[in-house]
């Protein structure tokens, strides 16, 4: 998709739109056109009931000899303008509509008096996060799911401040479709070795990019994460990235992400109703590269270093059993009870590792880790565990600002029990009396050592069945707005 940010109307720029609020005149070119053509749109927002809800359009054809053939007037809510993620929505919303209607081409006209430059940029913001698709395994193109709306020109007095606010925004979008591109990639395609290329690929941007193969792991003594690999005919691999937005040495975040390129459950075999779903348990590695993109291609004046795990959980004649003890890199041991928890073994090793190289202030891990989280706050919102309050809250807010919606959930110490095992220091499943997620991030926290850490579980969140605001159905991206807020609004 184009999108151009002019000053002012050429001729011929497709569909004209029009945002209207129920207490503001309309926009003077508006009014022009209603003089024109004798109170037309005057009379028709009264007939067709134009509601100011920021979800409601009206869509005429104008009569011959006037300044455009087609308008579209947007009711929109007052209250939406004062928060950016409502105002992205409405961009979100103008993408659907246009693509209901096989428009290709339009020109939004943006009155500064309403619009500041920031609310406008975000405007954009939704109208661009809403026309991803994934169309590349199509062989014809009439079987494309299509984003017919391919070039928008804005049209502001202040453009050019409005291309700053964007050119942060837009560096955020890139992040968030290579995400959904990750994350909506087939495992065939897609194994630990392929998605460390990926990563690879971002050293071009100016990130600094370093793959740790099989052979490097055993050195590091990885035993937990190398017990997942190990019945698979892929091989795993670590990468880690870092981005030096300042001079200090220290990082203020490392962020951590499982990367299970296919989970079949290992030996503890999953059910295969759905099993295709796990081409996506790589969802949290993904939000990671998808951040360090966004974070590198904005020149993020922040200090970020990230790892990834990359593994696949095959089961075969080499996979690890139940039962098996491995020693994980800190020197714990662990009990596998279910080779299919194996997203906590793979951030046991690389938490630790994470810690180790890099000590970051921070610490954020990304896992599509449990069912269980979606049994208990569905797919709204990703599950939070924290040992850290103030940055939780921090968090909290982010996901307010930008709708990607965080809830925190208990990870106190009464928990604790609920991993033990008799024979190792700890074993990878609960007990089997509820609190599945948690027992998930209980085991994460025994790797964690004294820094602020906050655990995501986006089992829910990952992957949209039904198309969502500023996201169409498949692969989310969740996270990466998130983050990014919380990396650059301090
Ligand atoms: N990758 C799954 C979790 C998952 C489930 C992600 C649904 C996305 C959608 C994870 O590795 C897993 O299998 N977890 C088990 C844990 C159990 C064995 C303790 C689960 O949730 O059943
Ligand atoms: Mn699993
Ligand atoms: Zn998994």
């Amino acid at each position: 998709m184009i999108i151009n940010l002019n000053t002012s109307m050429k001729k011929e720029e497709g569909v004209l739109i029009f945002l209207c609020l129920k207490s503001k005149p309309l926009d003077k070119y508006l009014q022009d056109i209603n003089k024109n053509c004798k109170n037309y749109i005057n009379k028709a927002i009264k007939i067709a009931k134009l509601e100011y809800n920021s979800n409601s359009c009206i869509d005429l054809i104008l009569p011959q000899a006037s300044k455009a053939d087609r308008i579209l007037l947007i009711g929109i809510d007052n209250n939406d303008l004062s928060a950016s993620y409502k105002i992205s929505k409405i961009g979100s919303f103008i993408t659907s509509t246009l693509n209901n209607k096989k428009i290709s081409q339009a020109s939004i006209i943006i009155n500064k008096e309403i619009f500041k430059d920031g609310t406008a940029a975000h405007l954009l913001y939704g109208i661009s996060l809403n026309s991803y698709r994934f169309n590349k395994y199509f062989s014809e193109k009439k079987r494309y799911r299509n984003n017919y709306i391919n070039k928008i020109n804005f049209i502001s007095e202040n453009s050019i401040s409005i291309k700053k606010h964007w050119t942060r925004l837009k560096a955020v979008q890139e992040g968030v479709f290579f995400t959904r591109d990750l994350v909506s990639e087939p495992s065939n395609n897609l194994t630990p070795q392929l998605l460390a290329m990926e990563a690879v690929k971002l050293r071009k941007i100016g990130l600094k990019v370093n793959v740790l193969e099989e052979k490097q792991l055993k050195k590091l003594k990885m035993g937990a994460l190398l017990g997942v690999a190990q019945g698979s005919a892929n091989k795993p691999f670590v990468v880690t990235l870092e981005w030096k937005g300042n001079k200090s040495n220290s990082y203020d975040y490392s962020f951590i992400g499982k990367g299970v390129t296919f989970d079949t459950g290992g030996i503890s075999i999953k059910p295969s109703g759905g099993m295709e779903e796990m081409k996506y348990d790589m969802g949290g590695s993904a939000v990671v590269l998808g951040l360090m993109k966004a974070l590198a291609l904005g020149k993020s004046k922040v200090n970020v270093s990230a790892v990834i795990g990359l593994v696949e959980n095959m089961p075969s004649g080499t996979a690890q059993r139940p039962g098996d003890v491995v020693t994980s890199m800190s020197g714990k041991t662990i009990e596998v009870i279910n080779t299919d928890a194996e997203g906590r073994l793979v951030l046991a090793d690389i938490v630790w590792y994470a810690q180790k190289k890099f000590r970051p202030k921070n610490l954020i891990d990304l896992a599509t880790l449990t069912g269980a989280i979606i049994v208990s706050i569905g797919q709204e919102k990703a599950g939070m565990f924290s040992n850290d309050e103030k940055l939780a809250s921090r968090l909290e807010e982010c996901g307010k600002k930008t709708g990607e919606l965080v809830w925190n959930m208990p990870i106190d110490d009464s928990y604790e029990k609920d991993i033990k095992s008799d024979i190792a220091d700890m074993k990878n499943v609960g007990s089997g009396r509820g609190a599945g997620s948690t027992a998930g991030a209980i085991f994460i926290k025994r790797f964690v050592e004294n820094v602020s850490w906050i655990h995501l579980d986006i089992a829910g969140v990952t992957w949209a069945k039904q198309d969502k605001p500023l996201i169409p159905k498949g692969g989310t991206g969740f996270g990466v707005r998130l983050l990014e807020e919380l990396v650059n609004s301090n």
